[in-house]
């Protein structure tokens, strides 16, 4: 692990700078042994979500691991369909008793839409669940709060209307994908971002131009590749369930030197067909808020 390193959030809370991921990990056994390993291989980080549904695996985990629970970061989600006050006071009792803890480190809102409205404005209904969320917050039951791919556009309606300023937007990011005015803004606005997919879900480990400067550093491509996400002052979130993954990505402590980070920034089709879905789904978005304008 590199030096078990921290970022500080915005309130002062310490937050470990690398992360495990758990999404698309199956609950029960499969979830319970990816955390109990990583928890084991040095990582004091975990991310999970109720929409994942290993909640509770991964809190038997973090219990069974025999590491003082104040030594470990747990961040939790609410499910993206949750967009009302009530139901997101509900979702988190529902995650700290599935998690089996008496308190998360960070709770963030895991979308600004349902899963099946993506791209649609929810901006009011979003303001109402931060209400929540600041009340979360306030009780003690979680250390901090924040949000999850959420867009400039998103979060300026929360930082308008809002008491507490959300401390984290956790995004997808990877070379090649990096989000770079969207990371200035949340620079801008003291949220510490979190990238997840630091891989691009398995996309990248094709990629022959990031396999060719892995080589240079006598490392992996997946170890360049959260090297790289941690040099951008961004938390990597990789996931695995490969004992042999895990350990690897906890082996990241190497240099990048400046050039070769150019280069890498430079990169952009590190994923087949990432561009145009990038361009499509931007298009569709600006239909929307437009279609929501004109409505109005
Ligand atoms: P596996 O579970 O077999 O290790 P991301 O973190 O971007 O979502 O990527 C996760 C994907 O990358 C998973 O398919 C995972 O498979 C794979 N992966 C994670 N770490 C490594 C590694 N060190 N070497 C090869 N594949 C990896």
């Amino acid at each position: 692990m590199n030096e078990n390193t921290v970022f500080l959030l915005s309130n002062g809370v310490e937050i470990p700078s690398t992360g495990f991921g758990t999404w698309q990990i199956p609950d029960g056994e499969i979830a319970f042994n990816a955390v109990s390993y990583a928890l084991q291989c040095g990582y004091r980080h975990i991310d999970t979500a109720r929409n994942y549904g290993n909640e509770q695996s991964v809190g038997r985990a973090i219990k069974d691991s025999g590491v003082t629970r104040s030594d470990i970061f747990v961040t939790s989600k609410l499910p993206a369909e949750v967009k009302t006050y009530k139901e997101t006071l509900e979702s988190f009792d529902t995650s700290l008793s599935s998690l089996g803890l008496s308190y998360i480190d960070l709770y963030l809102i895991h979308a600004p839409w349902p899963w099946n409205r993506q791209g649609y404005d929810y901006r009011k209904e979003n303001i109402e669940v931060w209400k929540a969320m600041e009340e979360i917050y306030k009780s003690g039951r979680c250390r901090a709060i924040g949000v999850s791919n959420f867009e400039i556009s998103d979060l300026v309606a929360i930082l308008d209307n809002c008491n507490i300023k959300p401390m984290v937007n956790q995004i997808r990011y990877f070379i090649g994908n990096t989000q770079n005015g969207l990371v200035n803004f949340c620079r801008q606005n003291n949220i510490l971002v979190e990238g997840y997919s630091p891989l691009a879900t398995g996309a990248i480990l094709a990629n022959k131009k990031v396999a060719a400067i892995a080589e240079k550093y006598n490392t992996t491509l997946p170890q360049l590749c959260i090297r790289y996400v941690m040099k951008k002052g961004v938390i990597p979130l990789p996931k695995s369930t490969n004992p042999v993954h895990i350990k690897q990505n906890t082996d990241v402590n190497f240099e990048i030197v400046a050039s070769d980070m150019e280069y890498l920034n430079s990169l952009t089709g590190t994923v087949k067909g990432l561009r145009l879905s990038k361009i499509k789904s931007w298009i569709k978005k600006r239909l929307i808020y437009l279609k929501s304008y004109i409505g109005k």
